[in-house]
C-alpha cells in the first residue's frame, strides 16, 4: 500500500510534489470523455520520470508480436492503444529560464482532481535556479459536452521579479509507445501547419491507416483581459507551435488559454479531418473557458444525478466509489458500438487498451444500471459483430463447424494474446460472453435480443465447448484438458471447475436460448438456423450428453469444488503466512514457485459460485468461500471485488467491508504497486458491483430487482439509484 493523497469526498488531492510519484499521479489523475483520454502529464516540460499519454478511442496499432519461441497458432501482432499527438503540452519560460519541475524547486505544490466537475487543476510556486519565484496554475478538462474539445488554462504570477514570461504552445504527433515491441514508432506525419494563435497537426498510423488530427486556439489574458500579444508560429513534420513573450510586474498574472479540437478518422474521412480539428478547437474558443466549464459541470452533473453513490461516515470510501465511478464514465459512454473498455481505459499502456472477458463478466451490470439499456446492448452487439472473426480464431485452432472461440484481448476481433498458456487456455473467456447475454436480457427483459443477435454467439460459443471436451473411458464422463482458469496463477490443469462448469452452463443455456427462439420468434428460428447450418436433432443431442456427463471435481466428505485435478495435493497454506515482503507475489517470486503453489491470484471457483449463486445453498458458498479465500492474494484487480460481494451475501461484514475498501482503493492507495502503469478500469465496475450487489444486495428474481441490504459497521448509511426496465430506483440504508 502506498498512501500519499488527501482523503476529501469529491476530489482526489496530492500535496507536495514528490517525483517517485509522478508516474502514478499522472494515472490516477488522469481525464477523458469517452473519445479520447489524457494522462495527467505536466504541461510544461518535465524531464523527470513520466509516460506521456494522450489516447484516442479505437485507435490503435497492430505492433509485431514479440515472443522467445514461436508457437504455432499465435497471433501476428498485439494491438496497441496508441500514445497520440501530444495536445497538453506548453513549454514555459520565466525570465528566460525554462520551467522543469525536474530542475527547478517547488513549494505548496498541489494537483487536485475535481470529480464532481470533471477538471484537473494544479497549482505551485516555485523558484528557478536564479532565484526567481513565480505562482503557477493551471486547470484542464475533456469536454463532457463536446466530445472534440479540450481546454487548459496556464496562468503565471511573478512573486518576487518584474520580467519576462514566455510560453510556447505546441502540438506534437512525434511520440512514442513505451511498450512498443521493437522500438518502433506507429505514426507517420500526414500535415502541420502553424499560424500566428493556432496550429494543427495530422498523423496516420502506419498499417492500420487511422488518422488523428489535433488542432490549438490560442488566447493570452493579462490581470483579466485578453491581450492582442503577437503568436510567432512554427511547424515542421509531427509538429506545430506558437510562441508568444509578455512582460509582466511582480504579482500581475499571465494566462495562456489553449483550446484544442482533437478528432480521427474513426467519424471523419481523410480529407476533412484537419479541417474538423480546426472547427472543432475554433467552435471551443468562440464558446470561451468559462461557458466550456459551466457546460462540463452540468454534463457532470448529469452523469452524478444517476451514477452517484452516496455513503456517510467514510469519507475514505465515499471518494473512492466516486472516484471509481468518474473514471468509468471518462473511458466509456455507450455511443459507439466500435468501441468497448480497455482494462487501463485511457490511463495507460498496459494491456493495449484492447478487449477483454473483463467487459462482459464485470463491466455490463455498470452499465446496465446506471445508463439507459442500448449502451449494455451495444456492449453486446460488439460481439455479434466479430462472430466471424470468433469463428475464424477457432478454426486456426483445429475447431470445425462453425465453432467460435472469442479471443482474449482484442480490438478488431482477432486475437492478439501471444502466451500460449492464456491465448489457447484460457477460454473460460467464451462463457463470459454467454454470460453476459443472460445476464443482460434477466436484467432489461429484452428477449428479443436473442433472435435478433443472441442465438448466433450462444450457437458458436456451445460449438466450442462441446468440441473442446473429450470423452475418458477411465472416468466414463467428459473432461477437459489443458486449461487456464481465471487463477492465471496455475496454467495448463486439467478440469478446472469455473471452465467445466461455466462450459456446461453454456451448452445449457444456448439449447433455452434456440427452444425460446423458435417458440416465440419461429421464422427468425428458421432463418438463424438455416445461416448457421444447424443440426438441430444432432447437436442438441450432443449438447445434452455432455451436459448430463461432465466431469466437475469435488473433494469427497465436503461441499468444495476442486479448483482442478490435484489441487488438494499441493502444500496448502494460507497467504497470511507471507512476509509483506514478498507480496505482491508476482513482483518477487519466479513463475515456477508461483505455479506450484496454492496461491490463487484471483477469484476462480468463487467467480463460478458467483456467477451463479442461484445454484448453490448458503452453506455450500460458505464452505467454498471458506476454504479458497485465505488462499487468494488479489493480485489480480478483478478479485476483491468478487470476495467483498460473497462475503456480504454471507454475512462477513469485516472481510466484505476490507475486500471493498481494496477494490475501491486498489489505485488510490496502490496496493499492488502498479498504479504507474495506467488505472484499473474494468474492476472499477467491480467496486461498483461490491456495494450494489455486495451491501445492497441487489439481485433480478423472476423479472423483479431484489435487495437484501447491510449496512458495514463503519457506514452510517449509504444510497444509489439503478435504471431498471425503464425506472428509477433508489436504495437507501441508514442515515
Ligand atoms: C487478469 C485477467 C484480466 C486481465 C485484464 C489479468 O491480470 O488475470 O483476468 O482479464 O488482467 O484485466
Amino acid at each position: 500500500m502506498i498512501k500519499y493523497l488527501t482523503t476529501h469526498p469529491w476530489k482526489i488531492v496530492e500535496e507536495g510534489f514528490n517525483p517517485k510519484h509522478q508516474r502514478s499521479s499522472e494515472s490516477i489523475f488522469s481525464i477523458g470523455n469517452g473519445r479520447f483520454g489524457q494522462r495527467a502529464n505536466h504541461e510544461e516540460t518535465y524531464t523527470g520520470p513520466t509516460l506521456q499519454g494522450s489516447y484516442v478511442a479505437g485507435v490503435y496499432y497492430p505492433d509485431k508480436t514479440r515472443v522467445g519461441w514461436w508457437k504455432n497458432g499465435y497471433p501476428e501482432y498485439f494491438a496497441k492503444v496508441l500514445n497520440s499527438i501530444n495536445w497538453t503540452g506548453i513549454r514555459v519560460f520565466i525570465d528566460g529560464e525554462e520551467l522543469d519541475l525536474a530542475v527547478c524547486s517547488t513549494a505548496n505544490f498541489r494537483r487536485e482532481l475535481d470529480m464532481q466537475r470533471g477538471i484537473l487543476l494544479r497549482s505551485f510556486d516555485v523558484t528557478t535556479i536564479s532565484g526567481k519565484q513565480a505562482r503557477v496554475e493551471s486547470i484542464r478538462f475533456c469536454s463532457m459536452a463536446d466530445d472534440e474539445t479540450a481546454v487548459i488554462r496556464y496562468s503565471v504570477t511573478p512573486l518576487n521579479f518584474d520580467g519576462t514570461i514566455r510560453f510556447m504552445p505546441y502540438l506534437d504527433g512525434d511520440v512514442h509507445n513505451h511498450d512498443s515491441n521493437y522500438d518502433e514508432k506507429f505514426w507517420e506525419p500526414i500535415s502541420a501547419e502553424a499560424w500566428s494563435g493556432g496550429g494543427t497537426v495530422v498523423c496516420r498510423t502506419k498499417k492500420t491507416v487511422f488518422d488523428v488530427a489535433a488542432s490549438m486556439q490560442l488566447t493570452l489574458h493579462a490581470n483579466g483581459a485578453e491581450q492582442s500579444a503577437p503568436f510567432a508560429e512554427f511547424s515542421r513534420d509531427f509538429f506545430s507551435e506558437n510562441e508568444v513573450e509578455v512582460t509582466v510586474k511582480s504579482n500581475e498574472t499571465v494566462s495562456l488559454f489553449k483550446y484544442v479540437g482533437l478528432v480521427s478518422s474513426l467519424n471523419y474521412s481523410a480529407t476533412e479531418l484537419g479541417n474538423a480539428a480546426k472547427t472543432a478547437a475554433e467552435r471551443a474558443k468562440s464558446k470561451g473557458f468559462d461557458a466550456m466549464l459551466n457546460a462540463q459541470t452540468d454534463a457532470w452533473a448529469t452523469i452524478w444525478e444517476m451514477a452517484d453513490i452516496q455513503i456517510s461516515g467514510d469519507d475514505e470510501a465515499q471518494q473512492a466509489i466516486r472516484f471509481n465511478i468518474f473514471h468509468l464514465n471518462q473511458t466509456y459512454t455507450g455511443e459507439d458500438s466500435r468501441l468497448n473498455i480497455g482494462p487501463k481505459g485511457f490511463t495507460g499502456e498496459k494491456y493495449g487498451g484492447s478487449t477483454y472477458w473483463d467487459t462482459e463478466a464485470y463491466c455490463i451490470p455498470f452499465y446496465m444500471s446506471t445508463k439507459n439499456q442500448h449502451v449494455a446492448r451495444q456492449l453486446l452487439v460488439y460481439r455479434h459483430n466479430q462472430l466471424e472473426k470468433a469463428i475464424e480464431n477457432a478454426r486456426k485452432l483445429g475447431f470445425t463447424g462453425g465453432a467460435a472461440l472469442y479471443p482474449m484481448v482484442t480490438m478488431n476481433g482477432e486475437e492478439c494474446h501471444n502466451e500460449w498458456e492464456i491465448t489457447f487456455e484460457e477460454i473460460h473467456r467464451n462463457g463470459a460472453i454467454a454470460y453476459a447475454i443472460h445476464n443482460y436480457i434477466r436484467y432489461t427483459g429484452d428477449h428479443a435480443y436473442l433472435a435478433e443477435y443472441g442465438i448466433d454467439v450462444l450457437t458458436g460459443i456451445a460449438r466450442f465447448w462441446a468440441q473442446r471436451v473429450h470423452w475418458s473411458e477411465a472416468k466414463g464422463m467428459y473432461v477437459m484438458h489443458g486449461v487456464t482458469g481465471p487463477n492465471e496463477y496455475e496454467n495448463n490443469v486439467n478440469n478446472n471447475w469455473y471452465t467445466s462448469y461455466i462450459a456446461r452452463w453454456c451448452m445449457q443455456y444456448a439449447m433455452e436460448a434456440l427452444n425460446y427462439v423458435k417458440a416465440n420468434h419461429s421464422s427468425a428460428y428458421t432463418e438463424k438456423t438455416k445461416a448457421l447450418n444447424f443440426d438441430e436433432a444432432a447437436e442438441l443431442k450432443q449438447w445434452q450428453h455432455i451436459i448430463d456427463h461432465l466431469y466437475l471435481g469435488a473433494k469427497e466428505g465436503s461441499r468444495i469444488y476442486l479448483q482442478q485435478d490435484g489441487f488438494l495435493d499441493k502444500e496448502l497454506r494460507n497467504a497470511s503466512s507471507l512476509n509483506q515482503s514478498e507480496r505482491p507475489i508476482n513482483q518477487h517470486w519466479s513463475w515456477d514457485r508461483i505455479l506450484r503453489s496454492c496461491f490463487i491470484k484471483q477469484a476462480d471457483v468463487l467467480q463460478g459460485i458467483y456467477f451463479f449463486e442461484e445454484d448453490f445453498d448458503m452453506e455450500t458458498i460458505r464452505e467454498n468461500f471458506d476454504f479458497y479465500e485465505p488462499m487468494t492474494v488479489h493480485e489480480s484487480s478483478l478479485s476483491p471485488c468478487v470476495h467483498s460481494i460473497l462475503a456480504a451475501k454471507l454475512g462477513y461484514e469485516e472481510k466484505a467491508y476490507e475486500m471493498y475498501m481494496r477494490t475501491s482503493r486498489l489505485d488510490l492507495d496502490d496496493y499492488n504497486h502498479e498504479a504507474h502503469e495506467g488505472l484499473h478500469i474494468t474492476s472499477m465496475a467491480g467496486t461498483w458491483m461490491s456495494i450494489v450487489q455486495g451491501f445492497g444486495g441487489m439481485r433480478v428474481v423472476n423479472d423483479k430487482l431484489t435487495f437484501n441490504p447491510m449496512l458495514p459497521k463503519k457506514w452510517k448509511g449509504f444510497s444509489f439509484k439503478v435504471m431498471f426496465r425503464g425506472e428509477v430506483k433508489t436504495l437507501k440504508v441508514g442515515e
